[in-house]
């Protein structure tokens, strides 16, 4: 494993071994492979739980950490993503974390970019959030032990969510029961290419689900594009505790990546109950599975100096 630029991109047990190592870190049984490389946090974009957890796992592995602050940059001045990457790469920067909102910018600038710097994906647009996608299954595989036809429902916004694409991705390399839940305006177009079921109706959806994954409703790009209030949305497909009980499977996890909208796509009961700690705990997991992607990608050594 080079890069983590998708899940495409790498194979299954690229996957099983990214778990395996996270497991360890979090069992305190794995020593770093990493200390004083150097990781750079290149967020163009906002982000809380990314952003952290990767400056915590890279401290965690004895790493430098370098915050680069993209506003304050040469970027502002006009200097291109290739030309800022190599400078780092030269300046003593072993791998770059980058969030963009543009879908498909990171595997451009990875096909420019002339040095052996490591590129790991932190969210492009709607393309991509690889790092949410292990962690997510992580937690999957903490809670269930296998995800092998586990119903598993995403809901919500699927057709911009880089997160719900990722874990399809994802979670059909390893043969679960995928169902997405979305109104017919924000459905995936091009769900057809992958072994996954649709569902307008919630009930129908999460019915005997083992998992509901809820999805951000992103509202910053709604208004963009002229879509029903998210009243609307709440009305037809808010996940609250009745909902649950009444159609899920009797120990159903629920997840969000998070950031989430209370009282719009989830009950702000639900997410402060026994069922929403789950999510924290995602955001926890994570910390260990970026632990394990930035050891597996450089541990080898990739500098020149
Ligand atoms: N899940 C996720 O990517 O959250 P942040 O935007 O806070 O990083």
């Amino acid at each position: 494993m080079e890069h983590l630029i998708d899940i495409q991109s790498i194979s299954k047990q690229n996957i099983e071994d990214i778990i395996y190592l996270a497991k360890s870190f979090k069992e305190g049984k794995q020593e770093s492979s990493v200390k004083s490389k150097t990781l750079a946090l290149m967020f163009c974009e906002n982000s809380t739980r990314t952003r952290c957890s990767f400056e915590i796992a890279g401290q965690k592995l004895g790493m430098n950490i370098i915050n680069f602050d993209d506003a304050h940059s040469s970027l502002s001045k006009g200097e291109s993503l290739k030309d800022t990457i190599e400078n780092l790469y030269f300046i003593g920067v072993n791998a770059v974390v980058i969030r963009h909102s543009l879908s498909g910018i990171i595997n451009n600038v990875l096909r420019l970019v002339n040095y052996p710097i490591k590129f790991v994906n932190g969210g492009d647009g709607t393309h991509a959030h690889p790092s949410q996608a292990l962690l997510d299954y992580y937690t999957m595989l903490e809670k269930m032990g296998t995800v092998e036809n586990k119903k598993i429902t995403i809901v919500g916004d699927v057709s911009h969510s880089r997160v719900a694409k990722s874990n399809i991705a994802l979670l059909s390399k390893f043969n679960a029961d995928i169902h997405l839940c979305a109104p017919t305006y924000l459905q995936f177009e091009n769900f057809e290419a992958f072994n996954v079921k649709y569902h307008n109706d919630i009930k129908e959806a999460i019915e005997g689900a083992n998992v509901v994954m809820v999805l951000r409703v992103q509202n910053e790009r709604h208004e963009q594009e002229g879509y029903p209030e998210s009243s609307e949305y709440k009305r037809l497909y808010e996940i609250d505790t009745d909902l649950l009980k009444k159609y899920a499977d009797k120990n159903v996890i629920l997840m969000h990546p998070g950031p989430a909208n209370r009282n719009i796509e989830v009950s702000s009961e639900l997410l402060d109950n026994r069922v929403g700690k789950t999510i924290l705990e995602q955001a926890q997991n994570g910390v260990y599975v970026r632990m394990a992607i930035l050891n597996t990608l450089l541990k080898g050594g990739n500098h020149a100096s």
